[in-house]
């Protein structure tokens, strides 16, 4: 008698990002705004858990203290769009489960979702021995999202276009970073329609990417910026205290992270970041975190 052949799996982690400068200009025809952006990949993380089925199903837990009840469990959820597009490129009409790990705060500005669909397409690709080009798998990326593409790179990297367009820059820094999430997420076309309301922007990567040449963290203090943070802020008044608070606590820069409302501490080191980490949750900020960065792209845990 022969064994049941055992159910196959891979797991696929992809890490959160934040922009170290996020230079956004005038909004294009197409509705996306161009951005001169310089992404890093920082140690909080969701892993991605794939195994064939026979129709696409989702289902999500939390890693520690991350709310994951906004999290979409049908066909919506953009891992499964990503699924669906493999499997398009390749013509091929192969079904998966798909489990979710989460790590990165929902709706925090730190690309949760966009870590995800990244980690779906590798782990996809391994499972069924695809062999997509790395090419390939940038371009399904792109149309998945603005930041997939950076999600499935790691690391630190220029973006341009509409962040899509990703090309990885020397970093040998440690930067450490802390990251104070807020329970009440906020909707990114709705930050970029304020923006344009707005006006303002035009922020470049120049000054970030010299200080990371140079490995240089009185430089990077004085280059990070947000051109979204003003707008952010005027949306939500309750932000200004978490960045208030962080400056308060030391922090050398307090960083909107993407579209908001997670804010970044950048700090001096590993004591300092727990100082301020212990400072913020004191002052009653629910669930900071430390993290660090940059750190690996999308990549295989585990095969069982
Ligand atoms: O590309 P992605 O689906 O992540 O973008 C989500 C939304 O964020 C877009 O529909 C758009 O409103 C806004 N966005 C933008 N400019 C960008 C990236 C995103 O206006 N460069």
């Amino acid at each position: 008698m022969t064994a049941p052949t055992s159910a196959r799996s891979v797991t696929v982690r992809a890490p959160a990002k934040i922009n170290l400068v996020l230079g956004v200009g005038p909004v294009r025809d197409d509705g996306y705004h161009p951005l001169d952006t310089v992404y890093q990949a920082i140690s909080l993380y969701d892993d991605i858990t794939v195994s064939t089925a026979a129709g696409w199903s989702v289902g999500v837990e939390p890693i520690g203290d991350v709310d994951v009840s906004e999290v979409p469990l049908d066909e919506t959820n953009i891992v499964v769009r990503a699924g669906v597009l493999l499997t398009e490129h390749h013509g091929i009409a192969r079904r998966a489960s798909i489990g979710i790990s989460k790590g990165i705060p929902v709706a925090g500005g730190m690309a949760g979702g966009s870590a995800d669909a990244a980690a779906t397409l590798v782990a996809l690709d391994r499972l069924w021995d695809l062999r997509t080009s790395d090419e390939d798998l940038l371009a399904i990326a792109a149309e998945l999202g603005s930041d997939v593409p950076f999600a499935l790179l790691g690391g630190t990297a220029h973006g341009t276009g509409r962040g899509e367009l990703v090309e990885s820059v020397g970093d040998a820094g440690t930067w450490w970073w802390v990251v104070v999430p807020n329970a009440t997420g906020m909707s990114t076309p709705a930050v970029y329609a304020a923006f344009d309301d707005h006006g303002g922007g035009g922020s470049d990567s120049a000054a970030v990417l010299a200080a990371l040449a140079g490995t240089d963290l009185d430089a990077l203090t004085a280059g990070v910026r947000n051109d979204l943070q003003s707008v952010a802020l005027e949306l939500r008044a309750d932000l200004r205290l978490t960045e208030s608070d962080l400056v308060g606590a030391g922090a050398r820069a307090a960083l909107l992270s993407g579209s908001g409302p997670t804010f970044l501490g950048l700090v001096e080191d590993q004591d300092s970041a727990h100082e301020v980490r212990e400072a913020l949750l004191d002052a009653g900020h629910p669930g900071v975190l430390v993290a660090t960065g940059p750190v690996a792209g999308a990549h295989v845990v585990q095969y069982a």
